[in-house]
C-alpha cells in the first residue's frame, strides 16, 4: 500500500505567537510525510505562508447562526484551513460531545471540503473489560451512518486510547497495531477505499517511541499532543514517519 504518512500536532489550548513563529521558521517537512499543526483557533491565520498544513481542533455542529463562540466549517475553509480534528476525547469529556454530535461535525466538515481527523479511543475501564473493539466500532459507526462514501475518500482516523493521552503511558506498538488492524478491517467491510485511509496513533507519542509505533503495519503516522509543542522533538517525530 502507498499510504502517505501524516504527523499531526495538536497544540490543544497551548502556544502563543512566539511558538507560531518558531514553527514557521524551524519545522522541517520531510517530502514523504504530510505534516499538520492544529493550533488554537485564534492563531490559525498567523500560519499564512507556513510550509506545512494547518488545521483546527473542532468545529460547530451547526452550519451558521446564533451559536455564540463557535466557529463553522465553512469559515475555516474560507480561511484556507483544510483539516480539522473532530471528536477528540477532551471535547467528548469537557463538552459532552456525543457520537451523534461528532458525526454531524464530520458531515459538515466534508460538506465544506475539509479533511476531518476523527478521533476514537477507549477509557481504561473499557480496555480492562476487554471491550475495546466494540467501543471503537460504535464511535466509528455513528459517523459512517451519516457520512457516506466521501468519508472513505477523505477522512483520517486517529486512534487515541484515553489512558495514554498526556499520561506518558503510551500503548505498546502491539496494542496499538491490534486496534488499528481492527479499525481498518471494519472499514473495509464498507469500502475498499479504507485500504488507503490513514489511521494515526495518538497518546504519549514522543521523540523516543515514535519510530517503533510508526513501523507497525496499520499505523500511518501520529497525532501528537505534548511533544508537538517543541519544534525539535516534533521534527524528530516527523522524521520517524
Ligand atoms: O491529540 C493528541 C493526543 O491527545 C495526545 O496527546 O501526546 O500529549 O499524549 P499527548
Amino acid at each position: 500500500t502507498e499510504r502517505k504518512y501524516m504527523v499531526a500536532g495538536n497544540w490543544k489550548m497551548n502556544g502563543n505567537r512566539a511558538l507560531v513563529d518558531d514553527f514557521k521558521k524551524n519545522l522541517a517537512v520531510p517530502s514523504a510525510v504530510d505534516v499538520l499543526i492544529c493550533p488554537p483557533a485564534p492563531y490559525l491565520s498567523l500560519f499564512d505562508g507556513a510550509e506545512f498544513l494547518v488545521g483546527a481542533q473542532t468545529i460547530s455542529e451547526f452550519e451558521k447562526g446564533a451559536h455564540t463562540g463557535d466557529v463553522s466549517a465553512s469559515m475555516l475553509a474560507d480561511l484556507g484551513v483544510n483539516h480539522v480534528i473532530l471528536g477528540h476525547s477532551e471535547r467528548r469529556q469537557d463538552h459532552g460531545e456525543s457520537n451523534e454530535q461528532v458525526a454531524a461535525k464530520v458531515k459538515l466538515a466534508l460538506d465544506s471540503g475539509l479533511t476531518p481527523i476523527l478521533c476514537v479511543g477507549e477509557p481504561l475501564s473499557v480496555r480492562e473489560a476487554g471491550e475495546v473493539n466494540a467501543y471503537v466500532q460504535q464511535q466509528i459507526d455513528a459517523v459512517l451512518d451519516v457520512c457516506g462514501d466521501r468519508f472513505f475518500d477523505k477522512a483520517v482516523i486517529a486512534y487515541e486510547p484515553i489512558w495514554a493521552i498526556g499520561t506518558g503511558k503510551t500503548a505498546s506498538p502491539e496494542q496499538a497495531q491490534d486496534v488499528h488492524a481492527f479499525i481498518r478491517a471494519h472499514l473495509l467491510k464498507s469500502s475498499s477505499a479504507a485500504q488507503q485511509m490513514r489511521i494515526l496513533y495518538g497518546g504519549s507519542v514522543n521523540a523516543q517511541n515514535a519510530k517503533e509505533l510508526f513501523a507497525q503495519a496499520d499505523i500511518d503516522g501520529g497525532l501528537i499532543g505534548g511533544a508537538s509543542l517543541k519544534v525539535d522533538d516534533f521534527n524528530i517525530i516527523c522524521q520517524a514517519a
